[in-house]
């Protein structure tokens, strides 16, 4: 027999950004970090966990190609997820497997995402959240979106915000085990709906430094880093979570902007230091903020992860569709870079 569950699990961008931990192993941030979940239909991971006895041993598959699992992130989700399985039973193929049968079954998945995988647009975020709550569903876990949420962490730390739609707080936690370092939903998805998602795919090709590693190596080496996980982010946490409570959209695009500005001073002040954005995401840059002085207030917000891509939020579809047009057209890209395309977070503009 051959018992399988399926899930799909959103992608989410950071508008406070998570860059440093301070346990590698456990994945537990410097600083606490804010984002928001996609829309599924657009950017996100579907898994699909098989179990059955005639399984020799536990095996993954990326958008159709194996994958090795020896890496221990994967496997501290699957022994967190393990031990809270709990009893299944499907009287339809008549399979009853016992909790403590879970630890002699192994398991295929296969997760595909919608996405260019590694161009700096958190697709381990949905990835690792997906494959968490696709295990706990086949294994009949019955933990909460938190206590999932630490375990997804485990796998990859941004992965803990998208066990949630809206707008998401990763809590640092102070605990030396990790358990209060979780995710937590400020408002659901329904709260402010206008708000318009846009994606400049300015490279698919692959990030050169992973977010991994490019943290590590700011830790070590960035004051900033240490200035802004204990002076700014906290306080930029409160303004945020009071601009998304009041929907005040100028400034929540003043503190998503000012926050990415940051993270790449970070990069920059990183040795040796490292460039996640380039001439085209300078470019979008200029764009909006020329934009926003020539209205006199913020327009759009932009953020950049680890990666070139630019993520751009209007606060409506009116607003979005002209920022299209403003790209496209009024600044087109310079002959020497390839804009591969947009991405819409919402089809209908
Ligand atoms: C720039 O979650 O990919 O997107 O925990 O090492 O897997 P690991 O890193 P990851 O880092 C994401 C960094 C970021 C900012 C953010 O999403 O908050």
């Amino acid at each position: 027999w051959v018992l399988t569950a399926t899930a799909r699990s959103p992608t989410n961008i950071a508008v406070i950004k998570y860059w440093g931990k301070r346990d590698e192993t456990l994945i537990l941030p410097v600083n606490d970090s804010i984002s928001v979940t996609l829309d599924p239909d657009h950017l996100s991971a579907t898994t699909t966990v098989a179990v059955s006895p005639s399984f020799d041993r536990d095996r993954m598959w990326l958008n159709g190609t194996e994958i090795s699992l020896s890496g221990g992130r994967f496997q501290n989700c699957l022994r967190e997820i393990r031990q809270r399985a709990r009893d299944v039973e499907n009287k339809e193929k008549g399979i009853h497997i016992r909790k403590e049968d879970w630890e002699k079954l192994h398991v295929h998945i296969a997760s595909y995402n919608n996405f260019p995988t590694a161009a700096g647009l958190a697709s381990s975020a949905a990835g690792f959240a997906c494959l968490v709550f696709t295990l706990a569903k086949l294994m009949n876990v019955s933990e909460d979106g938190a206590a999932l949420s630490s375990i997804a962490r485990q796998g990859s730390g941004s992965a803990c915000r998208s066990l949630y739609g809206g707008f998401v707080k990763w809590v640092k936690g102070e605990a030396a085990n990790g358990s209060d370092s979780i995710a937590v939903q400020l408002v659901d998805e329904s709260y402010w709906n206008d708000l318009v998602v846009i994606i400049a795919v300015v490279s698919s090709r692959q990030k050169e430094t992973s977010s991994t590693s490019g943290m590590r190596d700011s830790v070590v080496t960035s004051t900033l880093l240490q200035h802004r996980a204990e002076v700014i982010v906290p306080s930029r946490i409160l303004q945020m979570e009071e601009a998304i409570k009041n929907r005040n959209f100028g400034s929540f695009a003043r503190l998503t902007c000012a926050d990415s500005n940051q993270f790449h001073a970070v990069c920059l002040d990183t040795t040796p230091p490292i460039f996640y954005m380039n001439d085209t995401s300078h470019r979008v840059i200029n764009t909006v903020e020329r934009w926003s002085q020539f209205e006199g207030a913020p327009q759009v917000a932009y953020t950049f992860d680890a990666g070139p891509n630019a993520v751009l939020i209007a606060p409506s579809r009116e607003v979005a569709s002209l920022l299209l047009q403003r790209l496209l057209f009024f600044f087109p890209p310079p002959p020497d870079t390839k804009l591969e395309g947009y991405m819409v977070g919402d089809t209908s503009i």
